[in-house]
């Protein structure tokens, strides 16, 4: 059946919701986007999803006022219409319309859209996977801490590692671990320590990286925001990512090597708990 998506305005089924060819999303990826998780048919976090879309535009020098009220209308009325228990909702902005040409102007009208997708996986049971990851070296480009639609080579990448019977990719930047395609990364150290890549330009400034920190701070976890090496995360006594649509995911193999040989994950699990509990929900 058909969805309901929400185009420059206007509620269209899916069928209607074109836009031109010279849109510049299609011609320069100059488009930034957001995903905000719904759970049984709640948004999860979707102010902060929209403060870092303020921040992707300020970034990117777009002009464009985000209604936070009118948005959150509009993510409402697809998640009803379209009936989306555990999914989530996918909003872009482009630059607009206009003839092609590398020097840009903010004239045009933005192109704005929504849709929703259903997530196959209940969101609340992400505890129970068991992810397994293969480190590559970095390749994207280097603008990784604005959310925008250049997207290629972690898709390329995707695609590889899992043609190899792997989840997802592990980047190393400069010999150092950052994020994988589309989820920041945290290990629980030799030393108990709860680790991760700083917002250094490396990586995105994942909403439920943020959220895990400060709850992990909150509840007493000893935490260090600080680079560290594949090698430190073959001897982590846990490992798991984090994004909207997977909360706190544990990685049980890296490289072919094992963590978590007997299955127990109790950072991860604890952390999963609190931001279940704690997440602003809308
Ligand atoms: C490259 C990258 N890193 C991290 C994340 C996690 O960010 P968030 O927690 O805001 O979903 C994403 C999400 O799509 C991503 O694409």
């Amino acid at each position: 059946m058909s969805s309901l998506v929400y185009l420059n305005g206007r509620f269209v089924p899916e069928e209607q919701a074109t836009l031109p060819v010279f849109d510049r999303a299609t011609l320069f990826s100059d488009a930034v986007y957001e995903v905000t998780c719904v759970v049984d048919g709640q948004l999860f976090d979707y102010h902060a999803h929209m403060q870092r879309l303020k921040r992707s535009l300020t970034k990117l020098d777009m002009k464009y006022d985000v209604d936070t009220e009118a948005l959150l209308a509009v993510h409402q009325r697809l998640i009803a219409e379209n009936a989306i228990h555990n999914g989530m909702v996918y909003l872009q902005l482009s630059r607009g319309t206009a003839d092609r040409s590398f020097r840009y102007s903010n004239e045009p009208e933005p192109n704005l859209f929504c849709f929703t997708q259903k997530l196959g996986v209940d969101p609340k049971q992400t505890l129970q996977r068991r992810l397994k990851l293969i480190s590559t070296e970095e390749g994207r480009w280097s603008l990784l801490d604005i959310k925008t639609t250049q997207l290629l080579y972690a898709s390329l990448v995707k695609t590889r590692v899992m043609k190899q019977g792997a989840d997802d990719a592990l980047f190393l930047n400069n010999g150092y671990v950052t994020e994988t395609t589309a989820a920041n990364f945290f290990i629980v150290s030799e030393a108990g320590t709860l680790v991760t890549c700083p917002l250094n330009g490396t990586l995105l400034p994942g909403i439920t990286r943020q959220r895990i920190l400060d709850l992990a701070y909150a509840d007493g976890f000893s935490v260090e925001e600080r680079l560290f090496t594949i090698d430190e995360v073959y001897k982590a006594r846990e490992a798991f990512v984090t994004s909207a649509v997977n909360f706190a995911t544990p990685v049980a193999e890296i490289d072919g090597k094992c963590l978590i040989p007997e299955g127990n994950s109790p950072v991860t699990s604890r952390l999963h708990k609190l931001y279940l509990d704690e997440v602003p929900k809308s």
